[in-house]
């Protein structure tokens, strides 16, 4: 399956970070700030029945991300294969963060947990189920 996918982001991410280098490695780490998602107008029915409190997986694309190499000098100070990490630099440029949900007002998702620099352009978003994620 060599077919390129084509996606069209459903809005963008506006937060106080303009520079991906000043962003703390993961939305656990930023709990104390609220970004917002901008969604697309027309897609203002898709979220009905989300609501403040809710945590939501926000699927995204990595915009400003550089070359990536499969295996390389993680932080953690192993060598680790891309897939094994949560890098921005990966072939499909994908991102991945579970955040709370603290206002929503029309087609604006203000969330807490943000780890993403403003302009990021959202692919998708999910309820995020704890009970529905198992490892078994
Ligand atoms: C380690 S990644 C983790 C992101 C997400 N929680 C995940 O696991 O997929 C977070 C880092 O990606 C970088 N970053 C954030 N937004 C980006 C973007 N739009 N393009 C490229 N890099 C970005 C920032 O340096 C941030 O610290």
């Amino acid at each position: 399956m060599d077919k390129e996918i084509i996606f069209k982001p459903i809005g963008h991410i506006e937060s106080e970070f303009q520079d991906r280098e000043e962003i703390p490695k993961q939305s656990v780490l930023t709990k104390d700030k609220v970004a917002k998602i901008i969604l697309n107008e027309e897609l203002l029915d898709g979220i009905y029945g989300l609501k403040e409190g809710d945590d939501i997986m926000i699927l995204f694309y990595f915009h400003q991300s550089e070359d990536f190499k499969l295996k390389f000098n993680h932080h953690s100070g192993e060598v680790r294969g891309v897939f094994n990490t949560r890098s921005p630099n990966r072939p499909n440029g994908i991102g991945i963060s579970i955040v709370n949900i603290k206002k929503i007002n029309r087609n604006l998702i203000y969330f807490s947990g943000v780890d993403m620099v403003s302009g990021t352009p959202v692919l998708d978003i999910k309820p995020y189920i704890p009970e529905l994620n198992t490892s078994n």
